[in-house]
């Protein structure tokens, strides 16, 4: 199949990298071009343009930073929208709000394609062997066209509802997750005293309930963090993850609802940026607080 990818930035990389495995004829298509190069050099074909890409594909696949970099792709200058898109899909995959979603959908609609959305749980390894984790919003007949291709990106496929529907619970399922980065900074300075090895006190917390799931995943990357080591390649950073608490925190004020603790998390994760860590690993989170309060105890 013909399948176009906006945005091959970490994930639209290791995604293109799967569908291009997996046997697809994949174009790209990237704002910094230099970035599609690497992509080139393994079988990817370039697009001039996003509208460029949107014409020699059948599917487009798109995962971008944000609402704002959605509506530069879609509805720039030569953007997505603006291509031959009769009759085709897309899969959107961006972390952004629900209205962000259905919005797009309205606007691919009006030109004669259709839209599913599929964000997705999982980082740059699980992208790269199609083991994400994907999140779906969309009508049961486009969900159901999509669905081959999902089955290639992800290990477990969930359509929890219409447009918009996916976004909602992608953006639900990150809000523990980035909350318990600043919880477990806050966690260690209570563990200070005792003085244990970092890799042994990420593994008690690992082995029970105080402990996430993605302590077996970035357990070691959170040992390296803590004895000052090296953690590896970056694969989301703290920026990125502030874009995500504001997105929730905006989103549930829209609900006419509170989220308190996330949004104190974001007042901590600003501050971590405001400190110089933006473009550093996540878990310099918890190793930031660790620091401060030995710090403020000097
Ligand atoms: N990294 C993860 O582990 C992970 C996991 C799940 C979901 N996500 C979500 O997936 C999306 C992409 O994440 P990522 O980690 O791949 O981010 P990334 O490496 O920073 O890539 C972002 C992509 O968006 C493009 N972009 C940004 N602003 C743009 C604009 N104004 N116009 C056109 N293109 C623009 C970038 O193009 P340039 O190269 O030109 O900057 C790049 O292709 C985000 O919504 C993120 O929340 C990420």
């Amino acid at each position: 199949m013909k399948i176009g990818i906006a945005g091959t930035g970490r994930m639209g990389s290791a995604i293109a990298r799967r569908l291009m495995a997996v046997g697809h004829d994949v174009t790209v298509w990237n704002r910094t071009a230099e970035k599609a190069r690497a992509l080139a050099g393994d079988g990817a074909k370039v697009a001039a343009t996003p509208a460029e890409l949107a014409g020699s594909s059948e599917f487009v696949v798109t995962i971008l930073t944000d609402a704002k970099a959605i509506d530069s792709a879609y509805r720039g200058r030569d953007g997505l929208l603006s291509g031959d898109v009769a009759g085709k899909l897309f899969i959107e995959m961006s972390t952004v709000r629900p209205e962000t979603e259905r919005a797009l959908a309205a606007d691919l609609r009006k030109k004669g394609a259709v839209m599913i959305e599929c964000p997705v749980g999982g980082t740059i390894g699980p992208a790269k062997d199609g083991k994400l984790f994907g999140f779906v919003g969309g009508a049961v007949a486009d969900v159901a066209r999509a669905r081959p291709v999902l089955d290639q990106m992800c290990r477990r496929v969930e359509h929890v509802g219409p447009i918009g529907a996916g976004a909602g619970m992608k953006l639900a399922i990150n809000l523990p997750l980035l909350v318990f980065w600043q919880a477990f900074g806050e966690a260690l300075a209570l563990c200070r005293p005792l003085g244990l090895d970092p890799a042994r006190l990420v593994d008690i917390f690992a082995d029970t309930s105080g402990g996430p799931n993605v302590l077996k995943g970035r357990g070691p990357a959170l040992a390296a963090a803590l004895q000052g080591k090296d953690v590896g390649p970056i694969t989301v950073d703290i920026d990125a993850m502030r874009k995500d608490l504001r997105t929730m925190v905006e989103e549930a004020k829209s609900l006419g609802t509170e989220l308190p603790v996330t949004a104190r998390a974001l007042d901590c994760y600003d501050e971590a940026a405001a400190s110089g860590l933006g473009k550093s690993d996540i878990t310099a989170i918890p190793v930031r607080w660790m620091k401060l309060r030995e710090e403020s105890k000097r």
